[in-house]
């Protein structure tokens, strides 16, 4: 046996590695120090086998298989061609060699009967965050049927007891389930053919003694398939063993002789909070994933068109839209669905991506020319991957769509998916979208994706990427949203290759809260898409008054979903200040650390953003305080030792405001430590429903 450590800035992994047998983690915690014997802490977990275990018990290891006892799910689970009753084919892989620097290691197995080679690697990148990956070759001269393609195996260090994940459906994406790990362990597949609304490629387990947290996720735009199968009867070693893998569905993933499958990476990273869990993701996604993230300049407010006309959509309105969209001082106008084909309602014309000449008899022109006069760049919604069959595009090529020949073409939201396998739809895609962005000014697509994938879509994950691949490149200043009706396809591999997502369609800021929250674990705020929306929220129906709307919108990527000309004075102006602040502090909030804040009164939900000598914080009351003074906003990341000049940014939350004891104080500002701020925390009117507090803190030289 021989062991190798990876380190980075301040956490360790140790592998236990042994020639012609297996490969385990065997420690996976805070750096260790220099000189530290590693064998010892192989030796320091070791225990004899008990009565009921074979007589060499199995440790699932990298690579569990059931070859030697293990009971849980083979990583491995392949059916022969050939001969598939005779079920999953006994596999025994075995390390051939390793190659390890001091962050990275790699490892290669080998099952020699069968011919298949097994590529391991594991690598520490940027905000400690670790990346690994698995690639498979099929040396030999059968084809395979592989359930799931592996990408991550751990077995869990023991402390981390306590699991998080995150169930979600449309408009109520991410919602945070907690439960214990053992006895249940867990298992989620997505079937979408994305990642969809269900979340289990996004996982936290935590160690409720120290609050210590060990966040995964799979960074694939397709299926996953992710499960922890707990050693619930003592038959290996405890440990529990989370796999993620991309997900094969009915027909599982073929590995056919002399092909290899290159694998999605799975990333983890290890954190003492869940502030400092997310700051890790964030740093990694800033500086490794996110397409040229140093170059990209602030994030521009949009305004959406979609909540405001939906496809009610000509050229004088549209402009006049823009007219009261600059007014507020947005600075990217995007136009939604209902501009292309005979798109009239959302049964018809996906895949005719030519404008509608009864829509805009003069081509898009004008109204792009108009925009760019109100200072405004020019975005647009597609969504390429669709087809109606009500289109020209579907009467020409009915062949083109996902479906099963002999059988119904079953639809959902009137619409068929096109096979991204095909080079040839792949293609014509290429030529609509290039077409139209050489043809106008388009600074922005919005890239949506509304229908789930099915009957059965092998490739079509890889045609996507190479689609978008191909446009970016041609492209190569144009931004791109990953939406899919809302949340449903966000993932480290999408947004290896868009700048922004739309988190949800559900605008109602009280629902945002939450959602956004959900999301901010794992992604900066500067990609989540964060509108103000109409009052009543056509979603929920809840009104909401536009204070809060729009101090809660400021907490991301800034837009606007509404319709100006139908909002009272009053409620412009608000929303103009609120813009105006978002501008003021986006340097801060998309380019700082987060923290997600903890109030005793559950219906507070409070986060902020720290960056340089600033920082601004969000605190939102959503229900109606049991109590009349809600207890103080504790802040956090602050230098304790700094003093803070602290002011509440204008303007303030109408009702509220009368309970501030002393506005001018607030307004020239309260001077605090870092140690009082995050100790004891400011006092704030936070009693009634919709109330909203901006904090903004300078530290003072
Ligand atoms: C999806 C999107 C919405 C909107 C509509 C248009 O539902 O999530 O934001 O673009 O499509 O049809």
């Amino acid at each position: 046996m021989e062991f190798v450590r990876l380190d980075g800035a301040a956490v360790t992994l140790v592998f236990a590695l042994e020639a012609g047998g297996t490969a385990d983690c065997v420690y996976l915690g805070a750096r260790l120090p220099e000189g530290e014997d590693l064998a010892m802490i192989a030796a320091a977990s070791a225990r004899r086998r008990h009565e009921s275990q074979p007589d060499v018990p199995p440790a699932p290891g990298l690579l569990p298989e059931r070859k030697a006892g293990w009971g849980g799910t083979p990583a491995m689970r392949l059916i022969d061609c050939e001969n598939p009753l005779a079920g999953e084919v006994a596999t025994d892989f075995r390390v051939r060699q390793w190659d390890a620097s001091e962050r990275e290691l790699w490892i290669d197995w080998e099952d020699e009967r069968l011919g298949i080679a097994i590529n391991l690697w594991w690598r520490i990148r940027s905000g400690d965050v670790v990346c690994v990956t698995c690639d498979i070759v099929n040396g030999g001269k059968n084809n395979f049927r592989l359930a799931d393609q592996p990408s991550l195996v751990l077995p869990i260090p023991r402390r981390f007891t306590g699991l998080t994940s995150y169930a979600g459906r449309w408009a109520g994406e991410m919602r945070e389930t907690c439960q214990p790990v053992a006895p249940n362990g867990f298992a989620r597949t997505s079937a979408a053919g994305k990642p969809g609304f269900g979340g289990g490629n996004w996982l936290v387990l935590d160690d409720p003694a120290t609050g210590e947290v060990l966040g995964t996720h799979l960074a694939w735009s397709g299926d996953y398939s992710t499960r922890i199968d707990c050693d619930t009867q003592g038959q290996y070693d405890g440990r529990a063993v989370l796999q993620m893998a991309l997900g094969g569905g009915a027909n599982g993933i073929s590995l056919l002789a002399g092909t290899d499958l290159a694998g999605a990476e799975a990333v983890l990273a290890l954190a003492p909070d869940r502030s400092a869990l997310a700051q890790a993701f964030h740093t990694y996604l800033r500086s490794e994933v996110l397409p040229s993230r140093a170059a990209w300049g602030p994030r521009k407010v949009h305004l959406n068109s979609w909540e405001a006309l939906a496809f009610d959509l000509s050229e004088d309105k549209l402009i006049a839209l823009a007219e009261q969209a600059a007014t507020l001082g947005i600075e990217r106008f995007v136009l939604d669905d209902g501009w292309f084909g005979g798109r009239r309602d959302d049964r018809t014309s996906l895949g005719d991506w030519f404008v509608s000449a009864d829509v805009f008899p003069n081509d898009l022109g004008p109204l792009i020319a108009r925009v760019h006069e109100l200072g405004m760049d020019f975005g647009l919604w597609v969504e390429p991957e669709m087809v109606s069959p009500d289109s020209d595009l579907y009467r020409a090529h009915p062949d083109w769509c996902l479906h099963t020949p002999g059988h119904d073409r079953p639809t959902m939201r009137g619409q068929l998916a096109l096979d991204m396998a095909r080079p040839e739809v792949r293609d014509y895609l290429f030529g609509c979208l290039d077409a139209l962005l050489r043809d106008h000014a388009i600074a922005y697509l919005k890239w949506d994706h509304n229908r789930d994938l099915f009957p059965s879509a092998p490739g079509q994950t890889e045609g996507f990427y190479a689609l978008l691949d191909k446009l970016r490149a041609a492209h190569p200043h144009v931004a791109i949203e990953s939406c899919s009706s809302g949340g449903g396809r966000i993932d480290f591999g999408v947004l290896a290759r868009v700048h922004r997502v739309w988190p949800s369609d559900n605008n109602d800021a009280i629902e945002r809260l939450r959602i956004m929250r959900a999301w901010s674990q794992f992604l900066p705020l500067e990609v989540l898409g964060s509108h103000v929306g109409p009052s009543p929220n056509p979603i929920t129906g809840r009104r909401l008054a536009m204070d809060f709307r729009a101090k809660v919108a400021v907490f991301g990527h800034m837009g606007v979903e509404a319709d100006p000309a139908r909002m009272t004075d009053k409620e412009r102006a608000c929303l103009a200040a609120h813009i105006a602040l978002y501008k003021q502090w986006r340097g801060v909030l998309h380019a700082g650390d987060l923290h997600h804040l903890v109030h005793p009164d559950e219906g507070v939900s409070a986060m902020m953003v720290t960056h340089g000598d600033k920082a601004l914080a969000l605190a939102a009351q959503t229900a109606f305080s049991p109590v009349f003074d809600a207890a103080p906003v504790r802040l956090a990341g602050l230098e304790p030792d700094a003093r803070y000049r602290v002011t509440l940014p204008e303007p303030w939350p109408p009702r509220a405001k009368h309970y501030l004891a002393d506005p001018d104080r607030w307004r020239e500002g309260l001077v605090l430590s870092g140690t009082a701020l995050m100790t004891h925390g400011l006092a704030l009117p936070l009693t009634h429903p919709e109330t909203a507090w901006l904090i903004a803190l300078e530290k003072i030289a």
